[in-house]
Parts: C-alpha cells; structure tokens; sequence
C-alpha cells in the first residue's frame, strides 16, 4: 500500500489537522514526519475541541496506532504535557504512539536560545519553542536524540558536552553544572514515560508496509515554510514538503502516494516575511475575525490576505499535490465579490519571476482578478449541489489556476463540515 501524504501548502494553519483527522479513519498508522511543538493541529469533534502540537492528529481515531518519525524535533516536557491533556480528554496516548529513536530532542537550552534571539533579533517572530535550535544542532551534529535520553551511560555527559557547547551563547549567567543538575532533573519523568514507547522508526514502518498496512504522513508548517523552499529566512527549519516524507520517516520516494495538499480559500501567515496579498486594513481584520485567525500554538493573531494563485502552483508542483484539501471557504460567504491573486508583476508592470527575497518580493505587485461572491452561508454544507453557484464557480478557478482536481471541501471545522467530491 502506497504511503498518502497529508502536507500544507501556503504558511501553514490550512487546516491539515482537520483533514488528517478525516482520512485517519480510514487508516491504519498516521505517521509526524517533520516540525515540532511549532505546529498547532486543531480537530474538532461536536462540541470538543483538540489542538495537537507534535502527537499526530491520527491519535483521535481509535484504532490508528501512530508514529512521531526521526524527522521531528521532540521537546520531551511538552509532549509529557500533550499526553496528559490529551489523557484527560479521554485519548490513551502511550498505548498508540511510538516515537523514533533518531528523533532529535528539543531541550531547554534551545527555547532559551530561541527566546534570546528573538528578543535580539527580532526577526522572524518564530513560536519560541527552540525548533531552530534543535535542528540546528541536528545539522552541526551535536545534537541529542531521543536514543542519548534513553542511554543511562552516557546521556548526562551527552547533555553537558551539549551546554559546553552552548555556555557562551547563553552568557555569564548561564552556570553550567548548575543549569545540567537542573535540566536533568527536569527531564528524568520523560527518561521513563518515553522509554517504552521508543522504536526504530524506519523499520517500524517497513513492518507495517510489508503487512500492507495504511499509512499517512500527516505534515506541519506549510510548503512556504520549508527550510529550502519558502521565504527564506522567514520560515521554519525543515523540510515541509514531500521529500521530508522520505527522510523524515525513512520511506523511499516511490512508496509515495496520494499526496493530499491543503489550502485555505485566502491567505494567511504568523510571523514575519513577504506576504504578497497581505490585507493590513479592515478587509483583513474582517478576514481574521470571521476565520478566527489567531494561532493556535501562540494565540497571536494571523496576518489575513486573499487567495494567491502564484504560491498555490507553486507549492503544488515543490510538493507534487495530486488533491486540494480546500478549507474554509465558508469564512468567504459574506463577501460581495473575492479577489485573487494570479500572477505578480514588477513596478513597470512587466511578468516578474518568483521573488527570491524578501527586497524582491516588496518589489512585486500581485495581479488580482475578482471572483462574484455568494452572499449566503455555506456554513456545514456536505453535498457540492447543495453550495451556490458563485461559490463552485470559485473552487471551479482555482481548480484550473493550481491544475489539480479540489476533491474535497471544508466548509467548517466540524469533521461533517466536509464536502468529498471523489
Ligand atoms: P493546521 O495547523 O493546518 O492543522 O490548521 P490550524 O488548526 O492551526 O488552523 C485551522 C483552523 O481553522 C482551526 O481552528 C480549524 O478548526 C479551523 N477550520 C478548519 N477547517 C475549517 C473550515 O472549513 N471552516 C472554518 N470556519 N474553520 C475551519
Ligand atoms: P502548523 O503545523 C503557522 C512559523 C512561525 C514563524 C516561522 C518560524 O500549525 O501549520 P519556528 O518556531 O518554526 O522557528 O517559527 O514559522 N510557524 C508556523 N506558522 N503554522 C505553523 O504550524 C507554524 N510553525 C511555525 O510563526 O513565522
Ligand atoms: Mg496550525
């Protein structure tokens, strides 16, 4: 059975939580290939609500096991943390999740960092939950996996030789061996929660693919976030988009299949950097209000703008999408009428080629044609005959503008809020 991919394709918050809680029923594993506790998930069932952060969103279905794969960065408190909220909610979390030995671990020292540079910086306004820093340290090859949490013999030196490495960074006050009695003390809960639920990763998969198992690969972030593909520097510190799959859980490119692309009906982005439909006046607080735009990890509200066509094909082709997820179109039914952006043009008015950074995006001005609205709420609708004419009109365009079928619709975040047209 091929591995179907659940991935985001604008800057993240399309709504992949929603989606992967909807094709996880029909799975077998759901498997976290990249990103961290930067990822806010959010999954609503009736009157609950649950935001994920690094537990794959799969955990809601009770019969998926699930996977955190070598690809994620884990901060051992915080996923504690997630298993107990989750366990109040009634969702047995250890008895279904395994987590990758490889998985690089986040640790204090590194939201710490993140937290400093932010304030120094100021630059690119990440959550501050050391994801950069972890990955980082991955790339310099001093980083901890969960493999050195788990090693009794070696994991305190491991962790010192890793503050040694960050003592100066940390400044004067940084003192080290009181800082290491600290965080190991810290950290000993999570040595023994997580010790029985640590696999190798790759073959854990394998198994499961050689018993023709189903499996997904649920995504963070969004293809504009990649490490190697986005707005770089603005973006996240891994790859968001399919090739992240293979590397992040240990699967071969050609065990790919569906790869399901999820996408908002407008735009939005948290954090800095180049946002080309940006709406900064009362259109896109009208945006931020009826979408409830404020993110879900840190609460700050979402910058809101409209569909842009350029960076849907885009991230459609960097990701080989072969179905649109399209979310939120009923955050679109009080509009009169919808712009969308189709292509960009310089400040002559001439084609521009996709901006490479940040001076050139500010240099691009984005063509937008305008789409009739239909004034009607499209709230919870579940059939495509049952949505206005003007609003399939929509989906039909941006359908033809990113090349690849829309097969399916949200039109709430309610799991029945969902239009299936395959
Ligand atoms: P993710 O990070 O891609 O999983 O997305 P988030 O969960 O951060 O943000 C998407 C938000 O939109 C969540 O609050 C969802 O409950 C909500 N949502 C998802 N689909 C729809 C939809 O079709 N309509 C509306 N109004 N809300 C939706
Ligand atoms: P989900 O999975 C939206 C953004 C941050 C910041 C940049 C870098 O919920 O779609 P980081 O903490 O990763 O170093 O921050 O990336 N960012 C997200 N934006 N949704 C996310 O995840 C994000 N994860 C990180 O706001 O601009
Ligand atoms: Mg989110």
């Amino acid at each position: 059975m091929p591995i179907d991919v659940v991935l985001g394709l604008q800057w993240g918050d399309e709504g992949k939580g929603k989606i992967v809680d909807l094709l996880a029923e029909n799975v077998d594993v759901v498997a976290r290939y990249q990103g961290g506790p930067n990822a806010g998930h959010t999954v609503v069932h009736g009157d609950r609500k649950f935001v994920l952060h690094m537990v794959p969103s799969g955990i809601l279905s009770p019969h998926a096991e699930c996977l955190i794969g070598n690809g994620v960065v884990v901060d051992p408190e915080r996923l504690l943390q997630e298993f107990d909220k989750l366990g109040a909610a009634g969702v047995d979390v250890p008895a279904r999740l395994r987590l990758s030995h490889a998985a690089h671990l986040i640790l204090p020292q590194h939201t710490m960092l993140d937290e400093m540079a932010e304030r120094l910086r100021g630059a690119i306004g990440t959550t501050k939950r050391g994801v950069g820093f972890a990955y980082g340290d991955k790339a310099l090859r001093w980083g901890l996996r969960l493999a050195d949490l788990l090693d009794d013999a070696h994991w305190i030196d491991r962790l010192r030789s890793n503050l040694e490495r960050h003592a100066l960074a940390l400044g004067p006050a940084f003192q080290l061996e009181r800082e290491l009695a600290r965080i190991a003390e810290r950290l000993e809960p999570a040595r023994i929660k997580l010790r029985a639920l640590a696999v190798d990763g790759p073959a854990w998969l394998w198994e499961r693919m050689g018993q023709g198992r189903r499996i997904l690969a649920e995504g963070a972030q969004g293809a504009m976030l990649d490490i190697d593909h986005g707005t770089y520097p603005f973006l996240t510190s891994s790859n968001t988009t399919t090739g992240g799959v293979c590397t992040g859980l240990g699967v071969p490119p050609s065990a790919i299949g569906e790869v399901w692309g999820v996408i908002k009906a407008y735009s939005t982005r948290v954090g800095e950097g180049p946002f080309p439909t940006e709406l900064t006046g009362p259109e896109g607080e009208a945006l931020r209000q009826h979408g409830n735009e404020f993110g879900a990890t840190t609460g700050r509200p979402r910058r809101c703008g409209w569909f842009d066509a350029v960076i849907g094909r885009r991230s459609v082709a960097l990701t080989g999408t072969t179905k649109i997820a399209l979310t939120k179109l009923d955050v679109l039914d009080d509009l009169a009428e919808i712009p969308l952006a189709t292509s960009y043009r310089d400040l002559k008015g001439e084609a521009a080629p996709f901006p490479q950074t940040a001076e050139q995006f500010a240099a691009i001005r984005p063509q937008t044609e305008t789409i009739p609205g239909w004034n009607c709420s499209t709230q919870g609708i579940q059939e495509w005959g049952k949505l206005p004419r003007a609003a399939q009109a929509y989906v039909a365009r941006i359908e033809e503008l990113l090349g690849v079928p829309v097969a399916l619709i949200s039109t709430g975040s309610d799991r029945s809020h969902t239009i299936w047209r395959t």
